[in-house]
């Protein structure tokens, strides 16, 4: 089969590289010269293990990524085009579908008229989007789904840091869908996986995505608040506890264990947005979910908790400095955004804290990118151990597990990931 991608971030890449795995011809549209042009060169735009391989397997055979001059032919030729754009924060916590709806209308303005397509949607977005959203606008451009064209969406699981092998092996491939023909079309793109394939109505393939991040984020929450709760009562290890929590049988050994454990509150792309827009969704829709409410004032209050409990451990000193330990969202990523690094950051700095020293193995350039902190960042973690006169973990770095054979400066843990906090 032939398919177009639109978007090469994350998702969209790893889509495209998989879908060539599958031995479909794939077009990976992309915006962005820079990202663009280092797909080109045969690069990752990000850190993603076994990524980099697909892209040399693939690029200049099934994988073909191209800018919007070429897109016309790209669409022409493809049986479905997939979607894998931003669907960030917009006004009030609901999904933004800017991009989303450009890059539809970018391939209508292109499409064959004369040929059965399937529009498919793996972005993120919030159930009832394609059915109150995307379809009407395609109903005012004159267009009938079902007859014209077909519409979709296939949400996607993978984890940053794992997109490759989360993708070639998932759990499960959803596909929500209206009409029969779009479900062929779909299927025959999966026909070799040996995952089960699952047909669901458009709303319930939207929700299942909701459901797993805002359940993801809700343990999150609970782990940190359990956390506040064992600080104010006093004489609880913490980690100690979660990981006698853990040793239930009932939880499998499995990593879902990971979620349920404190930390500094979660990040990165998704579950901050996710939670906010199914909260929003829903209230719209005129139900006020009072789990994801407080799920979202918890992690809010996560960065002024940790600040306070950082200045509690330092001491009142503003002219230390702190070296803070992990700027990505988790280990194993280049991924800033919404880092709660950033955010602890930013109330140390608030609190008059200002000499703060800044390292992660892999993501200084990307924070650097992100954020406009006047701060001071260091290559080696030898350097922050030299340079700090206490130490934060932000970011659970499996290398910062000897930090306290390192050095003899304080050192607040707040991944709780040292075995005695
Ligand atoms: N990152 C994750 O772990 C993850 C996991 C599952 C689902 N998702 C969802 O998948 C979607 C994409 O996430 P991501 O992390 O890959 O985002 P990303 O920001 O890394 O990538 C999006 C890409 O789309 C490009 N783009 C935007 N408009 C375009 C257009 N009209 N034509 C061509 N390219 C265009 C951007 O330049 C960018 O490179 C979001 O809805 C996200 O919620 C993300």
């Amino acid at each position: 089969m032939v398919i177009t991608v639109f978007g090469l971030g994350f998702v969209g890449l790893t889509t495209s590289l998989g879908f060539a795995e599958y031995g479909h011809k794939v077009y990976g549209v992309e915006i962005n010269p820079e990202r663009l042009s280092t797909i080109k060169g045969g690069k990752l735009p990000f850190l993603e293990p076994g990524l980099d391989e697909a892209l040399t397997r693939h690029l200049g055979g099934n994988f073909t990524p191209i800018n919007t001059d070429l897109l016309a032919q790209a669409v022409s030729e493809s049986d479905a085009v997939y979607y894998c754009v931003g669907t960030p924060y917009g006004k009030d916590g609901q999904a933004d579908l800017t991009y989303l709806l450009s890059a539809i209308d970018q391939t209508l303005a292109v499409r064959p008229q004369e040929k059965y397509q399937v529009m498919v949607v793996k972005s993120t977005i919030p159930p009832s989007t394609t059915s109150q959203k995307i379809i009407p606008h395609l109903l005012a451009k004159g267009l009938k789904v079902g007859e014209d064209l077909g519409v979709a969406n296939n949400p996607e699981f993978l984890r940053e840091g794992h997109c490759w092998d989360d993708f070639m092996n998932a759990d499960r491939i959803v596909l929500g869908v209206s009409d029969e023909r779009s479900a062929q079309v779909l299927r025959q793109i999966y026909a070799t996986v040996k995952e089960p394939v699952y047909c669901v109505s458009l709303n319930t393939g939207e929700f299942i995505k909701y459901l797993s991040n805002t359940l993801l984020a809700t343990l999150i929450s609970y782990s940190n608040e359990m956390s506040l709760a064992a600080d104010v009562i006093g004489g609880i290890d913490v980690a100690e506890a979660f990981r006698i929590l853990h040793m239930d049988k009932r939880w499998g050994g499995a990593t879902m264990a990971s979620y349920v454990y404190p930390g500094c509150g979660y990040g990165g792309y998704c579950l901050p947005k996710d939670t906010n827009a199914l909260y929003a969704v829903t209230k719209t829709a005129g139900f006020d979910a009072q789990i994801l409410k407080n799920v979202i004032a918890t992690n809010d209050h996560m960065p002024e908790f940790i600040a306070e409990k950082i200045i509690r451990a330092i001491g009142s000193d503003k002219s230390q400095t702190i070296g803070i330990l992990g700027l990505s969202f988790k280990p194993g990523s280049d991924d800033v955004r919404d880092t709660p690094s950033a955010k602890i950051i930013h109330a140390l700095i608030e609190k008059g804290y200002t000499h703060i020293c800044g390292y992660d193995p892999v993501a200084i350039s990307e924070f650097r990118r992100y954020y406009d902190f006047d701060i001071e960042y260091v290559n080696s973690y030898e350097e922050v151990l030299n340079r700090a006169t206490s130490l934060v973990i932000t970011t659970a770095w499996p290398e910062f597990h000897d930090v306290k054979e390192r050095t003899q400066k304080p050192v607040v843990d707040c991944r709780y990931m040292l075995h005695s906090n």
